[in-house]
Parts: structure tokens; C-alpha cells; sequence
């Protein structure tokens, strides 16, 4: 139940079972930023399944994140549509344009500066930090809110939840493959962790897990109230 147990058995696990996307780097290699940032815009409020072709085609009409800010914003919109939410698409061009002028087309690699970009905040500052750059550092979505918060039996109401949830993510973060370690938690909560009839007889932290000792998986997190 040390941290690093928990985090070896989680990276153990994701080498064995994480899912082929078109964003993420294979054979051990660092993922290009440019492919990760684009990845966790689309990924905010759309499914893995939705997003893989319009991230295919951002990638196949503009290669770079050069290409994206020399793009006229109306092209980014359309090839946005059917996204959805279309701040997302503004925020994105706005984020390339300030990529390209202010850090000679090159994503700074720390969380802070990160989110001083449109459209980066503390998820996405921590996804790229983790996954592109290797930082230690917690991108918490949905998902891993629900994972660690029943491993941890953390059963104060979101958002006030949040807190200690983001605590207990950094605690478990490894010094290497915090990437990794960071898509291995949002896989656990897309395929095994999930809202309804959570799989623990296949989790790797089913040992671990004081939401599941207790037979009280389902109820957490705990939605605010209404
Ligand atoms: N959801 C958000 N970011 C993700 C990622 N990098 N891999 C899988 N699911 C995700």
C-alpha cells in the first residue's frame, strides 16, 4: 500500500492493457507536445471514440503547432464542427498564435506557465506537464476523481472533494513515468473504475482500494448537492 506499490502496480497493469490512441508516443518515446495539448483540448467534454478522427485530421492539415497558429481561425472552426463547444476551437487558435509569438513555437514545460495560455487550466497544465515533459505533476478529470477517490474512501461532496483528491493523486505520482502514470489512471476509470459495476475483480488496486473493503464502490464520488 506505498506509494510506490500502488503506482507500480498501476504502470504494471497500463503496459499490459492501455489502449492503442493516436495521440500517445509508442515504444518508450516522449509524445510530441503539440500532439498532447491538441489530444486534452478535444478530450475536455468529447469520448476517446469521437475524438480520434478530428484529432487525425488536425494532425494530417496542420503537422505543427506552427501550422495550426498560420491557420486563418474560420479553417480551425470548421474543421472543429461537430466537436461541439466552440470556445474550445477559439481558445485553441488563440493558445497556437501565443505558442508561436511569446515562446518561439515551443510549449513551456511547467504547469504555472502553462496555464497563462487560453484554454489551459489545471487539468490540461498537468496533463501536458506529465505526459509531454515527464513532470511530476496530477492531471485530474472525471475519471481520476472517481478512481481516487474510492481507493482513497474520500466521501466529502465534489467540488469541495477536489482538494484533497488532487493531495492524494500527487502523493502517488512516481518520479518516473509520471505520463504514463497519468493516462494509466484515466484508462482505470475509462475501462475498469467505471460509474456503474466497477470490474475490481480485475482492478490492480483491488487490495488497495477502501471504497471496495467497504462494498462501497458506486456511491462514490460524491455528486454535490443540488
Ligand atoms: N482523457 C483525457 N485525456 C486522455 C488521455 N491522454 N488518454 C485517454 N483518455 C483521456
Amino acid at each position: 500500500n506505498r506509494p510506490d506499490e500502488l503506482s507500480g502496480a498501476l504502470l504494471a497493469w497500463y503496459d499490459r492493457h492501455q489502449r492503442v490512441l493516436p495521440w500517445r508516443a509508442r515504444g518508450g518515446k516522449a509524445p510530441d507536445p503539440y500532439h498532447v495539448w491538441l489530444s486534452e483540448i478535444m478530450l475536455q467534454q468529447t469520448t476517446v471514440q469521437a475524438v480520434k478522427p478530428y484529432f487525425e485530421g488536425f494532425v494530417a492539415c496542420w503537422p505543427t503547432v506552427k501550422d495550426l497558429a498560420k491557420a486563418p481561425l474560420e479553417a480551425v472552426l470548421d474543421r472543429w464542427a461537430g466537436l461541439g463547444y466552440y470556445a474550445r476551437a477559439r481558445n485553441l487558435h488563440a493558445c497556437a498564435c501565443k505558442i508561436v509569438a511569446d515562446f518561439g513555437g515551443r510549449f513551456p514545460s511547467d504547469e504555472k506557465t502553462l496555464k497563462t495560455l487560453p484554454g489551459i487550466g489545471d487539468y490540461t497544465a498537468g496533463a501536458i506537464a506529465a505526459i509531454a515533459f515527464g513532470k511530476v505533476a496530477a492531471a485530474v478529470d472525471g475519471n481520476v476523481e472517481r478512481v481516487i477517490s474510492r481507493l482513497r474512501f474520500i466521501d466529502e461532496p465534489l467540488p469541495k472533494a477536489k482538494k484533497a483528491i488532487r493531495a492524494e493523486t500527487l502523493v502517488l505520482v512516481p518520479d518516473r513515468r509520471a505520463g504514463d502514470f497519468a493516462q494509466s489512471l484515466m484508462d482505470l476509470g475509462a475501462t475498469i473504475c467505471t460509474v456503474r459495476a466497477p470490474k475490481c475483480g480485475i482492478c490492480p488496486w483491488e487490495g488497495a482500494c477502501i471504497a471496495h473493503a467497504k462494498g462501497r464502490m458506486e456511491e462514490l464520488p460524491i455528486k454535490p448537492a443540488k
